[in-house]
C-alpha cells in the first residue's frame, strides 16, 4: 500500500502587480513604485539591485491621506497605482516626510489632480517646498507646517509627527499612525533594495543593502540619528514602512536596534578615559615617517592620550573610517610629490565626508623637496570640513635635522595637550 504525502511548502510570496497597491496594514495600502534597473543613487551609491520608491496611502472615516511620492519619471505608474485605492476627489491630505526628489517628484502633479488635498511638511521645509515648485506650474497653495508633537486626525486614524532633521536632509520628518503601531519613517530605517515581494520577511537577503545604505545615507549625520532615536525607541512598533526598500513588518524593532548600534559606533568603548590621537603618515624616503613619530613621541608624554601611528602605504583606506570617527584627533602627513599630498592620503581625506569629524582636533605635517605645496592642501582639506586646526602645520625640507624633529615632538605635545585641556581652559588660553 502507497501512502500519499501532502506538501507542506509554504506558498510562494505574493509579487507586486502593475497597478494594483498592496495593503500592508488595515486600510493602509502600499502604492509605491520599483527601480530594478538603477545602478547608482545620488551619483554615489552603488545600487547593485536597484530600488523602491515607497509611497503610501492612509484611509480613515475622515479623510485620505497620501504619504510622499515618487520620483517624477515614475509618476504614471505611481499615480496608476493610487488610482486602484482611492480616487482624487477623496484625499484630504498630502503628508511630505521628505522633498528629495526621489519622493516629491511626483508631487506637483498630485497637487493638480488633487487640487484639494492640504499639504502637510515638517517646519523646517517651505523654502524647499517653494523652491521644488517654481519651475511648475502649481502655485504653493496653502500647507501646514507640522513639528514633533504635532498630528492629525483622519478619523480613527491619527498622523502624528516627529521631526528627524538630517535624516537625510534638514526637512526629514517620520508620521506614525497610533492606532496601527505603524511609522512612516522616510530614508530612515530604509535601503536601496528592489524586491517585489515587498515585506521583510519575503524579500531576498538586504542586510548589506541596509548597512550600506546607513553607512552613506545616515552616518555622516551620527548624532542626528541618536536624536531621532530617542524620539522613535519609545514608540509601539508593529510595522515600519520606509521610504526606500522593504517594508519591516517581522522584527521592526531589530531595525531600530541596529541603527542604535551603528550610530553609537563599535569602538567607542574600547578606549575608555582616554583621549585619541590618530597620526596618519605616508613616506617616500622616511622623512614625513621620522617626523610622525616624532609627533607621537611628543604626543605620548602627555597623560590620558592614547595615540596611535598608521602608515598608509598599506593602500586601503576604509579600515581607518571607523576608527576615526570615534577618535577625538588626527593628524596627516604626507611628501609633496609633483606639488601634490599623494594618492592614499587624499583617499583618507576624500572618505572622511561619510562620517562626523566636525569639531575634531586636526592637523598636517610633511617632508619636501623643493615646492612644499602638501601641508597646506591638506590643512585646507581639514579645515573644509571643519576640523579645529588650532596650530601651523610642519613643512619641512628633506631630511629633519634633530632640532626639526624636536619641533615635531613640540606639535604633538600641544595636540595631546589641547585634548586634554578643559574646554573652558583653552578658551581662557585663547582670550
Ligand atoms: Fe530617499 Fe533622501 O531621499
Amino acid at each position: 500500500m502507497t501512502t500519499m504525502t501532502m506538501s507542506t511548502s509554504p506558498a510562494p510570496a505574493a509579487r507586486i502587480q502593475p497597478g494594483r497597491a498592496v495593503e500592508i496594514a488595515d486600510g493602509v495600502h502600499w502604492v509605491g513604485v520599483l527601480d530594478p534597473a538603477l545602478r547608482s543613487f545620488d551619483i554615489v551609491l552603488s545600487t547593485a539591485n536597484g530600488t523602491t520608491y515607497n509611497s503610501y496611502v492612509v484611509r480613515g472615516e475622515k479623510g485620505v491621506a497620501v504619504i510622499d511620492t515618487v520620483k517624477e519619471a515614475f509618476a504614471p505608474e505611481f499615480f496608476k497605482r493610487l488610482e486602484s485605492v482611492c480616487s482624487y476627489d477623496e484625499i484630504t491630505t498630502i503628508v511630505i516626510n521628505h522633498l528629495e526628489p526621489d519622493h516629491s517628484g511626483a508631487l506637483p502633479e498630485l497637487m493638480k489632480r488633487a487640487p484639494q488635498a492640504h499639504v502637510y511638511l515638517s517646519s523646517r521645509a517651505p523654502m524647499m517646498f517653494k523652491a521644488l515648485l517654481k519651475s511648475t506650474d502649481v502655485t504653493p497653495s496653502a500647507f501646514t507646517l507640522v513639528k514633533t508633537g504635532s498630528s492629525l486626525d483622519l478619523g480613527g486614524r491619527t498622523l502624528a509627527f516627529y521631526q528627524t532633521p538630517f535624516l537625510h536632509w534638514p526637512d526629514t520628518q517620520c508620521t506614525y499612525v497610533p492606532e496601527l503601531a505603524l511609522l512612516f519613517s522616510g530614508d530612515v530605517f530604509g535601503c536601496h533594495f528592489c524586491d517585489n515581494r515587498l515585506f521583510n520577511d519575503k524579500v531576498g537577503d538586504f542586510r548589506f543593502s541596509f548597512e550600506y545604505y546607513y553607512a552613506h545615507i545616515m552616518r555622516p549625520f551620527r548624532q542626528h540619528v541618536l536624536t531621532g532615536l530617542e524620539l522613535l525607541e519609545p514608540l509601539e512598533l508593529q510595522l515600519i514602512a520606509p521610504a526606500h526598500g522593504p517594508v519591516l513588518r517581522q522584527n521592526p524593532r531589530h531595525y531600530v536596534q541596529r541603527y542604535r548600534e551603528l550610530a553609537e559606533g563599535r569602538l567607542d568603548d574600547q578606549v575608555v578615559g582616554e583621549k585619541t590621537l590618530l597620526i596618519f603618515y605616508i613616506s617616500a624616503y622616511g622623512a614625513t615617517r621620522r617626523m610622525a613619530e616624532a609627533i607621537a613621541q611628543g604626543a605620548e608624554e602627555e597623560e590620558g592620550v592614547r595615540v596611535s601611528l598608521y602608515d598608509l602605504e598599506v593602500g586601503d583606506v576604509s579600515p581607518f573610517i571607523d576608527l576615526i570617527e570615534t577618535a577625538d584627533g588626527i593628524a596627516i602627513g604626507s611628501p609633496t610629490i609633483n606639488g601634490d599630498a599623494t594618492k592614499p592620503v587624499w583617499d583618507l581625506l576624500s572618505s572622511l565626508h561619510t562620517i562626523h569629524v566636525r569639531g575634531k582636533l586636526g592637523a598636517a605635517f610633511g617632508s619636501f623637496g623643493w615646492s612644499g605645496e602638501a601641508v597646506a592642501m591638506m590643512e585646507d582639506r581639514l579645515k573644509g570640513l571643519r576640523l579645529h586646526l588650532p596650530f601651523d602645520g610642519l613643512r619641512l625640507k628633506l631630511v629633519p635635522t634633530e632640532e626639526e624633529l624636536a619641533q615635531c615632538q613640540e606639535l604633538g605635545r600641544k595636540l595631546a595637550r589641547h585634548l586634554t585641556t578643559p574646554p573652558d581652559e583653552l578658551f581662557a588660553e585663547a582670550a
